[in-house]
């Protein structure tokens, strides 16, 4: 048994819980991470007891430096955590009352219950807000790249087969698209955390006239034409955590497109591909074979992803039983919140500065792109443009391409008979003398100016719109 009985058993209880229970219940091992915006509720909905009259102005003035005080203490490390006292909230309000006796009136209307829902709101807010400031870091990185190596062209692969050829710059733009939809996500989500639940109590409100207008314009819970965001629900406002499983399956989604990027660098290092260098730094060695030189920061990002996928698997099944309204369950979703947060946050981060300490090996670039065969559907092209329907047209130039193979030549070093061969007899020959000149890259490229198509003019315009964008 401990010794002082918990703030929230005084009075009904004979004395503490037992003490595997109390190990088994705490919270404060991981929710003292809340403090910073514990601390930051309590001031507010101080000051709001003191306009209703609950708190007289001297004893405002005692708690808001009482909790400044403990602040600092917690930010340097001062502060000592009790798993006696349960949870932060508890944690905060015991030593704030012992400091000041007027801390005894700070839980005024208020449960923990409010009390967490608010806190864990306006954490995922700063997190929302800091996980965008690294995704567009992470952004300048793929435009970064994709600027400094504006004129290579790779292969484009669907299958894993090459396909076509596109400028690295508009698969790595590609990203950028990706991550801006999850920039858009999250935004979108953080209007929905930005709701104040403070004033709900423990389920139902309460009898005193509180000004829950106040308290949520103090912290910020004010929509973008400036209107003051309130719960509607009380019972909504302390059961439901869909806020957080937003967040949640947007972190997902994130990860999903780090993984994918995760990917591409692992395939681009490999000695098969050696599309790019990472600078040594941002790379590990083997214990063993002394001349690897492995790609570790995105292996983990593509790894890392697993665990965010559980996180929202498990919050998702947290509160998909729940009868109305709190239950214990919910103080398990903050270790599920804290471990999306910090692994998308450390995963974006790290790929971001990996890209910006990657080379890319130009030649080896240049020599996978120069295989005609990416070209074959230009030649198609050239049939369309020729008069030739295309599944005829298609027909016809996959048989230059098992001629091709056949005789051991590059498509583009055919003859001219060579391709007159493979069409069909009709009386009109489609291809002619400049038939081979769907083989340069380059003017192949420029002709790829469709809308989001990987042309040279489409992909530096795209660049320079990133560009600004994300400036
Ligand atoms: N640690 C709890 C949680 O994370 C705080 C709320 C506890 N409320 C209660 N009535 N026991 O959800």
């Amino acid at each position: 048994m401990s010794k002082k009985s918990p703030v929230s058993r005084s009075g009904r209880f004979t004395g503490g819980p037992a003490a595997e229970v109390a190990k088994f219940t705490e919270s404060i091992s991981f929710d003292w991470r809340l403090w910073k915006h514990d601390i930051l509720g309590s001031l507010a909905h101080a000051a709001m007891l003191h306009k209703i009259g609950v708190l007289k102005k001297t004893e405002l003035v005692a708690i808001s430096k009482g909790l400044n005080q403990i602040h600092k203490e917690i930010a340097a490390g001062q502060f000592k955590w009790k798993a006696e006292l349960e949870d932060v909230h508890m944690n905060i309000e015991a030593e704030l009352t012992q400091r000041v006796p007027a801390g005894a009136k700070l839980h005024t209307a208020r449960s923990r219950n409010d009390q967490v829902a608010l806190d864990v709101r306006l954490w995922v807010r700063d997190e929302i807000t800091a996980l965008l400031g690294e995704i567009a870091g992470l952004q300048r990185a793929l435009v970064s790249l994709g600027e400094k190596n504006a004129d290579v062209i790779i292969p484009g692969y669907t299958h894993l087969q090459r396909a076509q050829p596109v400028y690295l710059a508009h698969h790595l733009l590609a990203y950028v698209e990706m991550l801006e939809r999850d920039c858009e996500r999250l935004w979108d989500c953080h209007s929905r955390v930005n709701v104040c639940p403070l004033g709900s109590g423990a389920i139902a409100g309460s009898t005193l006239p509180l000004k829950r207008e106040l308290v949520a314009k103090l912290l910020g819970f004010v929509n973008a034409s400036g209107q003051i965001q309130l719960t509607q629900n009380s019972m909504d406002a302390v059961s439901d955590r869909d806020f957080m499983i937003e967040f949640a399956a947007a972190a997902a989604l994130l990860a999903v497109h780090i993984s994918r990027l995760a990917e591409d660098v692992i395939l681009w290092v490999s000695a098969e591909f050696n599309y790019i260098k990472i600078a040594d730094a941002y790379t590990t060695g083997s214990s063993l074979m002394p001349q690897k030189k492995n790609p570790d920061i995105a292996e983990l990002a593509r790894g890392k992803t697993g665990r965010v996928f559980g996180n929202l698997i498990s919050l998702l099944t947290l509160l998909k039983g729940l009868p109305m309204t709190y239950n214990r369950d919910l103080q398990e979703d903050k270790e599920r919140l804290f471990d999306t947060a910090d692994t998308v946050r450390a995963t974006t981060r790290l790929m971001a500065a990996m890209l910006n300490n990657t080379r890319v090996n130009k030649a080896a670039c240049a020599a996978a792109a120069s295989d005609p065969a990416l070209l074959a559907t230009d030649l198609a092209d050239y049939l369309v443009r020729k008069g030739m329907a295309f599944r005829p047209a298609h027909h016809v130039v996959g048989a230059v391409v098992a001629l091709a193979e056949k005789t051991g030549k590059p498509l583009n070093q055919l003859t001219l008979a060579e391709l007159q061969g493979v069409e069909p007899v009709t009386g009109t020959k489609y291809f002619g003398r400049d038939a081979l000149g769907v083989f340069n890259l380059k003017t192949a490229m420029a002709k790829r100016n469709l809308t989001g198509a990987p042309g040279t003019k489409e992909v530096s315009k795209q660049l320079a719109r990133w560009r600004e964008q994300l400036s």
